[in-house]
């Protein structure tokens, strides 16, 4: 299974830090951010990843991760010249994707849970788009999913003034190879990018689209406010020092990823 991780973006939020390096790189506890929506794809069985990285980081990611080898998968890295909004990570990965399904994730996503490894495994053969939705206080900060008793999606907005639920849509999506012509056909939001939740939509449309919500239990965080970095970073610290663990750690995912299968 392939996997894409988006690491682009300006991180304006985290002015003045994002002037001199990626968000992505910014330091969680002990590990920079990247690592933890890795682990994630480890977890899901992924082995061929594709890291896209504005035009300035992408020598720094490099350094950090090389070609994978040290984690037993494999890295390559595409350039997003522009922030022109999510939907432009599956263009830019065509090539690297060559017709097949995979699973996207935002870089500066953070899920933790027990049993989330063995739920994404299960999505290896992805027909249409299977997305997650998570419980918050606040939706007005994300995408925003309804859903009905079945879990079929009635609608989805992003960042509304009045959402219609408290489902927001973390940055977790697996995509058939359907998503690369619904892409070319998406227009510009009125915030001028190149909207996921536009994408998401088309697959509603043709009733392709599948939610899961995900479990109380589970941690997601985003990690792009200061409030958000410091609040992941504590979460880290609290759990592994408490446990005895490494979290967010590519090689371990590994190593428990190898004992499973
Ligand atoms: C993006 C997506 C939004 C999603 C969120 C998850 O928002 O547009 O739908 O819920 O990621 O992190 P952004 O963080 O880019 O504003």
């Amino acid at each position: 299974m392939k996997g894409v991780i988006l690491a682009g973006g300006s991180g304006t939020r985290l002015h003045p830090l994002t002037k001199i390096t990626s968000k992505q790189l910014l330091p969680v506890f002990d590990k920079p951010m990247i690592y933890y929506p890795l682990t994630t794809l480890i977890l899901a069985g992924v082995s061929e990843v594709l890291i896209i990285t504005r035009p300035e980081d992408s020598s720094s990611f490099e350094r950090l991760l090389g070609d994978g080898s040290d984690f037993g998968i494999e890295i390559t890295y595409s350039i997003q010249e522009k922030p022109a909004g999510l939907a432009q990570a599956p263009l830019i990965a065509e090539r690297f994707l060559n017709g097949e399904g995979f699973c996207l994730i935002l870089g500066d996503n953070f899920l933790y849970g027990s049993g989330l490894g063995r739920k994404l495994q299960n999505l290896t053969n992805i027909q249409g788009s299977t997305i997650f939705a998570y419980n918050v206080s606040d939706p007005t900060q994300y995408g925003v999913v309804e859903v009905d008793s079945s879990g079929h999606a009635l609608s989805i907005e992003e960042k509304p003034k009045v959402p219609k639920s408290d489902l927001a849509i973390p940055g977790l999506y697996f995509f058939d190879s359907e998503i690369i012509d619904i892409c070319k056909k998406l227009n510009p939001s009125a915030r001028g990018e190149l909207e996921i939740t536009d994408a998401l939509k088309e697959y509603m449309r043709r009733g392709s689209l599948k939610v899961e919500i995900l479990p109380i239990g589970t941690a997601w965080l985003d990690m792009g406010s200061f409030e958000s970095l410091l609040e992941a970073g504590e979460f880290v610290h609290i759990v592994q020092s408490r446990q005895g663990i490494l979290i967010g750690d590519p090689l371990t995912a590994m190593k428990t990823r190898s004992k499973t299968n």
